[in-house]
C-alpha cells in the first residue's frame, strides 16, 4: 500500500532559467511559432526550432521531445516539450492530460525532480488569463503529474521500481504574487485530490482474492481513520438487525459475510443542513451469482467496488482539505457468488425500507445493495445524496468509455453535480428519469423486480435506485464504462481511473442549494 510520501511541491514564477529541476516540461502547440518560447530555443542551442522545422517535433497531441539545455546559466538539465495539439479548446482538462503525460514520462525515465510550465500554447504572450483561470490551470497540472505516481504493478516481484517525484514545481511565468499565492494553495489541493484518486485506484486494482468483503472494509476503515475520519464497519449481525435483506441476499452465495462501511466527516461548527451523503457500490467480485456471467472478461469484475473506492478516496480528500459541511459515506460491501447458499432467480427479498423485491436476475446485484445503503444514508440524516457505481453494461453501450452517466432529481441537483463534475475533468452526461420507465420494474409478486429487460438498461437501474433514495435531492453516477481504462492512452495507463473521486470531494465544497 502506498505510504504518504515526502515530496517538495512548489509554485515558481520568474524565469525558466532559474528553475532547478532535472526536467522542465513545456507544453507546445501544433505549428506554434517558436518565438514566444524563444529563450527555450536559445537555451537548447536552437534545438527547438530545428526539431520543429524538420518535423521531428510537431507539437501534436502528447508528443514528447527531450533535449539538453546548453545554456550554462540554466539550472535545469533538460527541456521536455509536450505536444499540446491545436490551440482550440485549450483549458484545464487538456493541461491535466499533458501534465499526466509528463508525469508518466518522468516515471518511465526515473526522473524525480521535475517542473511543468503553465502556458497557453499559441497564445500571444501578452494574452493574460484571469487569475482564477491561472489558478485552475496550476491545480490541473498538479493533479496530472501526481496521477502518474500510481503504481499498478504492486504484485510484481522483479523489475519493479517504485517511483516517486522528490521535487515538483509548477511554473507560472509572469504572474503576480497574489496569483502565485492562490496557485500554491490550489496546487496543494490538486496533490491531495490526485493522491486520493490513486488510493481509490489502488483499491479498485486489487484482485478479488486479495480484497474480499472483510478485507475491503478493514482496509478502507484503516485508510479513512488515518485521514482523520470517523468510521464504523457494520457486520452481518448488525446488517440483519436493520433488516437489510437486499445486502444480505446478495452476499448469501459467498463464504464471506457482507459489511456496511460507514464513514463520517464532522467538521467543527458545520451548517445544518446540508449533510452530503456519498454512497458507493462495493461488490468485491461480481460473478453474476446464479445468473452467472460468461467467462470472457470476467476478471474485470474485480473492480466492481470502484464506486465504493471512490467514496473512500473522496472522503479522505474531504477530510484532508477540511470541507465546511458534514459528509457521510456509506459503502455496502459484498461478493456476488454462485453457491448452494446463493439467492435464486425469482427469490423475493425484503429491503430495509420495507419494499419487497423479486430478484429475477442475480447479476443485477449492485442496485440491490445500493438500495439498502441509500435508505441507510437517508436514515442517518443525509440531505443531499450521490451514489456512484459500476452499475450497468448498458451505460457503456449508451455512452462508451469516455463519459459516466449522470441521473438525478430534482433537476437543480443533477445540474449542480454536473457543474462540479465538469470543473474536475470527470466527464459526465445527463440521462433521463421518466416515470414511464418504472412500468418496466413492476413485479407480479412483489413491489418491484430488479431488472427491467433490455431496453434502457442504465435508466431502469437508476429508476430502481430512485425508489429507495427518498424524497430529497439524489443523483446517481453510472461509472461502468469509465472506472476501468481498457486500452492504454498517453495520459492514462490501462487499469483503474479513479473516476468520481474529485467530483464527490469537490461537492463538499460546492453550494448544495
Ligand atoms: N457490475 C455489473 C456491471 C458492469 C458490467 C460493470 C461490465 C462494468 C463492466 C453489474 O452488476 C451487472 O452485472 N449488470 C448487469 C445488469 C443486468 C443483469 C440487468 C448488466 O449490465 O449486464
Ligand atoms: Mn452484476
Ligand atoms: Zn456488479
Amino acid at each position: 500500500m502506498q505510504t504518504p510520501m515526502s515530496i517538495e511541491v512548489a509554485v515558481a514564477d520568474g524565469r525558466l532559467s532559474s528553475l532547478d529541476s532535472d526536467w522542465v516540461f513545456i507544453p507546445v502547440g501544433e505549428r506554434e511559432p517558436t518565438e514566444p518560447i524563444g529563450d527555450v530555443d536559445a537555451a537548447t542551442g536552437g534545438e527547438l526550432s530545428r526539431a520543429m522545422a524538420s518535423g521531428e517535433f510537431e507539437g501534436k497531441d502528447y508528443q514528447l521531445f527531450v533535449t539538453p539545455v546548453t545554456n550554462s546559466e540554466w539550472r535545469s538539465r533538460r527541456v521536455a516539450l509536450v505536444g499540446a495539439g491545436s490551440a482550440a479548446d485549450f483549458g484545464p482538462d487538456r493541461l491535466r492530460r499533458l501534465a499526466a503525460v509528463a508525469g508518466l514520462a518522468a516515471r518511465d525515465r526515473k526522473v524525480t525532480r521535475l517542473a511543468f510550465v503553465s502556458r497557453q500554447p499559441s497564445a500571444p504572450s501578452s494574452a493574460r488569463l484571469p487569475r482564477s483561470a491561472q489558478v485552475a490551470l496550476a491545480q490541473a497540472i498538479a493533479e496530472g503529474v501526481m496521477f502518474a505516481t500510481f503504481d499498478a504493478a504492486s504484485y510484481k516481484t522483479e523489475d519493479h521500481d517504485l517511483w516517486h517525484p522528490q521535487q515538483f514545481v509548477v511554473s507560472l511565468p509572469g504572474v503576480d504574487s497574489e496569483t502565485r499565492h492562490e496557485a500554491s494553495e490550489a496546487v496543494r489541493q490538486g496533490v491531495v485530490l490526485a493522491e486520493c484518486m490513486n488510493l481509490a485506484r489502488e483499491l479498485a486494482n486489487e484482485p478479488g482474492n486479495r480484497l474480499r468483503p472483510r478485507a475491503f472494509a478493514d482496509r478502507a476503515a484503516h485508510l479513512v481513520s488515518r485521514a482523520g475520519l470517523g468510521v464504523e464497519v457494520l457486520d452481518e449481525g448488525q446488517i440483519a438487525a436493520m433488516g437489510m435483506g437486499l445486502l444480505l441476499g446478495v452476499a448469501r452465495g459467498s463464504e464471506e459475510p457482507p459489511r456496511l462501511l460507514v464513514i463520517r466527516y464532522d467538521p467543527q461548527n458545520p451548517p445544518s443542513p446540508p449533510v452530503l451523503g456519498l454512497v458507493g457500490k462495493g461488490v468485491t467480485f461480481d460473478t453474476g451469482g446464479l445468473s452467472i456471467k460468461s467467462s470472457e472478461g470476467l476478471e474485470r469484475m474485480k473492480d466492481d467496488m470502484a464506486g465504493g473506492a471512490a467514496v473512500v478516496g473522496a472522503l479522505c480528500a474531504i477530510s484532508r482539505l477540511r470541507a465546511p459541511i458534514r459528509v457521510i459515506g456509506v459503502v455496502p460491501i459484498a461478493e456476488n457468488m454462485p453457491s448452494g447458499h446463493a439467492i435464486r432467480p425469482g427469490d423475493v427479498l425484503k429491503s430495509a425500507s420495507g419494499k419487497t423485491v423479486e430478484v429475477l436476475d442475480t447479476d443485477a446485484e449492485g442496485r440491490l445493495i445500493l438500495a439498502d445503503a441509500l435508505w441507510y444514508a437517508r436514515q442517518q440524516g443525509a440531505t443531499h445524496v450521490v451514489d456512484i457505481a459500476t452499475l450497468t453494461a448498458a451505460c457503456t453501450i449508451a455512452l462508451g468509455q469516455a463519459v459516466s452517466g449522470l441521473f438525478g432529481r430534482p433537476q437543480k441537483w443533477a445540474d449542480a453535480v454536473r457543474a462540479v463534475a465538469d470543473s474536475t475533468g470527470d466527464r459526465v452526461w445527463p440521462m433521463p428519469l421518466f416515470d414511464d420507465y418504472l412500468e418496466l420494474l413492476r413485479s407480479d409478486i412483489a413491489d418491484l423486480k430488479n431488472v427491467g429487460g433490455k431496453p434502457a438498461g442504465a435508466i431502469t437501474a437508476a429508476m430502481f435506485l430512485a425508489e429507495f433514495a427518498g424524497d430529497g435531492p439524489w443523483a446517481h453516477l453510472d461509472i461502468a464504462g469509465t472506472a476501468w481504462n481498457e486500452e492504454a492512452k498517453e495520459y492514462l495507463p490501462k487499469g483503474p481511473t479513479g473516476v468520481g473521486v474529485k467530483t464527490l470531494a469537490r461537492l463538499a465544497f460546492a453550494a448544495l442549494g
